[in-house]
């Protein structure tokens, strides 16, 4: 959770996922990037070299990643949702397990890291889309996932993936009609960021009566298995 550090406009601070981090016995680098949509993004987009930022994190769960064991990676970014994905997709890498990008956006300027991604990814292992259609596919990101685990005919597949809600619904219908685990990060708005809110609800199937109960974004999440949420 992010905010300028003494500014009181904004009061809360902004939920915003480690792009990339490293640390040595004299200091710990973590990077950020994100998309400018109202007061808290610009307010940070105004910080120049030197500035404070009142920090607070790390918080919530993180992705399963033994659960990519014997299966092909498959990380399907919507925006500025690419930046939870980055460092997953070293850690894939790391393991030795193959790994795939779909990465989508309304134009080219949205595909966040592509061009980090393509240093560590070979070419064909990264599948774009624009919904004007000017850098990859033309449309939605889901479509490529979808030809691509035809293509792979039932071989062992993981999605992780992070975007926008109606991006995640569309994932999770794709990754239960192929029968697909799949671990979507939820990028609901947060106000506390460590469960005292309860603003970052989201319903979580169960079995009482009514079908689902309310599990926490921030403190739950925001990683969840797919097939238990109720969308
Ligand atoms: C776990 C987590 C990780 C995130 N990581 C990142 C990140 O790395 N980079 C990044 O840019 N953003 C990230 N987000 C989203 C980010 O927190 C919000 O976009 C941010 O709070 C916007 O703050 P703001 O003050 O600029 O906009 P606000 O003034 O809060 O909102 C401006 C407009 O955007 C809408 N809005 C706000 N939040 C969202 C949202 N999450 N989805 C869709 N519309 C929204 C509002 O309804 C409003 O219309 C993450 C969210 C979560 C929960
Ligand atoms: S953001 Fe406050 S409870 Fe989750």
């Amino acid at each position: 959770m992010l905010k300028p550090h003494v500014h009181f406009e904004p009061l809360l601070r902004r939920a915003m996922a480690y792009y990339q981090s490293s640390s040595d016995e004299e200091a710990v680098r973590a990077d950020f990037i994100y998309q400018v949509m109202g007061r808290g993004t610009q307010m940070l987009a105004k910080l120049e070299p030197g500035d404070k930022v009142d920090f607070l994190g790390s918080l919530g769960n993180s992705y399963d990643l033994e659960a990519a064991s014997g299966r092909e990676a498959l990380l399907v970014a919507g925006g500025v949702g690419s930046a939870a994905l980055f460092m997953l997709a070293l850690e894939l890498l790391n393991k030795g397990i193959e790994t795939k990008l779909f990465i989508g956006g309304a134009s080219r300027g949205d595909l966040c890291g592509l061009d980090d991604f393509a240093t560590i990814l070979p070419h064909h292992n990264v599948f774009a889309a624009t919904v004007d259609g000017s850098f990859g596919e033309h449309g939605f990101v889901t479509a490529p996932l979808e030809s691509h685990l035809k293509s792979l005919a039932g071989k062992p597949s993981i999605i992780y993936a992070c975007g926008p809600d109606p991006m995640l619904h569309r994932v999770s219908q794709i990754a239960d009609d192929y029968a697909v685990p799949a671990q979507l990060s939820l990028e609901s708005p947060m106000a506390c960021g460590f469960g005292i809110c309860v603003g970052c609800a989201v319903a979580v199937k169960d079995d009482c009566p009514e079908g689902f109960v309310y599990k926490k974004v921030c403190t739950d999440g925001p990683v969840f298995w797919s097939r238990d949420l109720h969308w």
